[in-house]
């Protein structure tokens, strides 16, 4: 098993001399969710390329900086970028933001993504809370990193998403009359994106959208006892569902379009929690 606190031993000193303050909150943007920091008091903009031993961002659209600010008397810290495991990053790189979140003392992370959209009921545009997660691509990955179940079940035991947490996201929704659907997320390795009959096989064991991200990241937040909730932008009809080809930009696009929608539901869910 990997050692994070001996890994990242002066990045997380680095990081507690620079944020001056405990997280109510953990935040991290997905692909073209990154705008979000603007609707929030900034009192930190610490670029990750300053931060020792911080994986570089290698993604359009993922602006690879950690925001430290307030926004209705809460502090929030957010990671604008993620480190996704098809940039070729191991798993323990992967989850750094969540082992930041928890070191600095967060207990409530909540993870957003780009998704394509697989259930028929969904068009690009809308909001999907996860309800449960397939990860069964990222077992192994994930086991090298919080353990194997033991015999007593106690990784088994793992409380994700939160229930409260995902009670007040459903609450925020209708508050703000934003239609947020729930489904299933299922993770896919990448980095290119899926085939029709790949997407055919997902929505025949349930998917209802499927990304590369939050899956990891969510687990190992639960698990380091983070109240954690995750929430996709569905970006684009997955591959095979609409007939038309994928590209990177339609999802930066859509995730463009969304981001007034997205940026409503967040202000009010920091505003309830
Ligand atoms: N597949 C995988 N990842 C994605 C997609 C998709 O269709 N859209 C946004 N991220």
């Amino acid at each position: 098993m990997v050692n994070l606190n001996s890994k990242y031993q002066e990045l997380i000193d680095q990081l507690k001399r620079e944020i001056p303050a405990h997280p109510d909150l953990s935040i991290i943007l997905g692909s073209g969710l990154g705008d979000f920091v603007n609707e929030i008091k900034l009192i930190k903009s610490i670029p990750t390329s300053s931060i020792k031993n911080y994986p570089p961002s290698t993604i359009k659209g993922h602006e690879g900086k950690i925001h430290f600010g307030e926004y209705s008397g809460k502090n929030i810290l957010i990671f604008q970028g993620r480190i996704h495991f098809y940039e070729g990053y191991n798993i323990s790189e992967c989850v750094l933001p969540v082992f930041i979140s928890h070191k600095l003392n967060s207990k409530k992370i909540i993870l957003t993504n780009a998704a394509g959209g697989i259930n028929p009921l969904f068009t690009p545009g809308d909001l999907m809370l996860i309800e449960s997660v397939n990860g069964i691509a990222i077992k192994k990955e994930l086991s090298d990193l919080i353990g194997i179940p033991t015999i007593d079940g106690k990784n088994n035991l793992i409380n994700f998403p939160s229930p409260k947490l995902n009670e007040i996201i459903k609450k925020a929704a209708l508050l703000e009359k934003i239609d947020l659907k729930e489904g299933v997320y299922w993770y896919v390795k990448g980095p290119s994106y899926e085939t029709p009959s790949e997407i055919k096989m997902i929505k025949k064991f349930g998917g209802d959208a499927v990304g590369m991200s939050t899956v990891h990241e969510s687990i190992f937040a639960a698990y380091l006892g983070l109240e954690t909730a995750s929430i996709s932008c569905i970006t684009n009809f997955a591959a095979g569902i609409s007939g038309k080809k994928l590209n990177h930009e339609e999802v930066t696009e859509t995730a463009n379009k969304v981001k007034y929608k997205f940026e409503r539901l967040v202000k009010k869910i920091i505003s309830l929690i």
